[in-house]
């Protein structure tokens, strides 16, 4: 029962970053010098996931191309003699770790993009992951979450206290508490309103589910917004087999807004061995 394979739903349209999303993928977008995908490819081999599963849509190009050799730029560092810079860019990729490309034809929603994966994934436990939640956590938190799932057998999602006024943003889950990390999941809503949300728990973007999860995505109507939930198909599995979810440690970035987004850039450049210092006197002298 090992996690040995991770989906990265990377179809979305990002219209919340129009222009910058016109002609790439929001996953692409750089925090300091790492595209968000390449964090959570991090993130995920650090798990013990060596067969990352990217579910692409049109703009599929530059993932393909940055998880791939770039033959004539390792030639020209390796003639420059700059070792360094050649380390950096072959790490993108362990020699260990497989990438495997599926298309979402049409952005039907995240249960769509994750039913995508369906043949490639099995019959077996997988890692979801959502690059535009940059997730930081002194033990990287899909590997605190396959703890979990070695312990308990289960789908484990990662959850966190939200505003009661952002409920409307997130799949909301209420159970009872088993430890005060993890709880035993008793109903998930995708985006209630405030009024109708039965916690405050919302999801982020990890989980690891097990495979019984693509029969209910598979079965299940539309739901908000008009797209395949991956939600919904939770809530379906709540129905035959146990679900955990569980308090992360660590800090998210929600990358796919705005603020998030600069947040983590200024918060990761600060702590940047190589830029932090100067960034931090840059910060200093802004008259805020
Ligand atoms: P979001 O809800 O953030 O949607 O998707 P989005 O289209 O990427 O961004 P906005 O809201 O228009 O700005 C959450 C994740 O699910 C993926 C996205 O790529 C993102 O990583 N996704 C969503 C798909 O792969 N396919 C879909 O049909 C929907």
């Amino acid at each position: 029962m090992k996690v040995n394979k991770a989906i990265f739903p990377v179809a979305g349209l990002g219209t919340r970053f129009l222009p910058a999303t016109k002609a790439q993928p929001k996953e692409m977008l750089p925090v300091v010098d790492k595209p968000l995908i390449q964090y959570a490819v991090e993130e995920a081999y650090a798990a013990g996931v060596r067969e990352m599963i990217f579910v692409t849509g049109r703009h599929k190009r530059p993932i393909e191309d940055h998880f791939d050799m770039t033959f004539e730029l390792e030639v020209a560092l390796e003639q420059a003699g700059k070792q360094e810079l050649l380390d950096v860019v072959r790490s993108v990729k362990p020699a260990d770790m497989e990438c495997i490309y599926v298309r979402q034809a049409q952005a039907l929603g995240l249960g769509h993009a994750v039913l995508c994966g369906r043949r490639l994934v099995g019959n077996e436990p997988f890692a979801v992951l959502l690059a535009d939640d940059l997730m930081v956590g002194e033990t990287p938190v899909l590997k605190q979450m396959v703890e979990q799932f070695a312990e308990w057998r289960a789908s484990i999602i990662a959850v966190q206290e939200v505003p009661a006024e952002h409920t409307r943003r997130y799949g909301i889950v209420a159970g009872t508490p088993v430890d005060d990390r993890l709880i035993d999941v008793t109903r998930i809503v995708e985006k209630p309103a405030p009024e109708a949300a039965p916690s405050r728990l919302g999801v982020a973007g990890r989980y690891i589910l097990t495979p019984g999860v693509f029969h209910e995505i598979e079965h299940q109507p539309r739901g908000v917004g008009g797209e395949i939930q991956l939600t919904d198909g939770i809530a379906g599995l709540l129905r035959r087999e146990k679900v955990f979810a569980y308090r992360y440690e660590g800090r998210r970035y929600d990358c796919g807004s705005k603020e998030g987004f600069l947040e983590a850039n200024v918060e990761l450049a600060l702590r940047h061995p190589e830029i932090g210092p100067r960034f931090r006197e840059f910060l200093r002298t802004l008259a805020l």
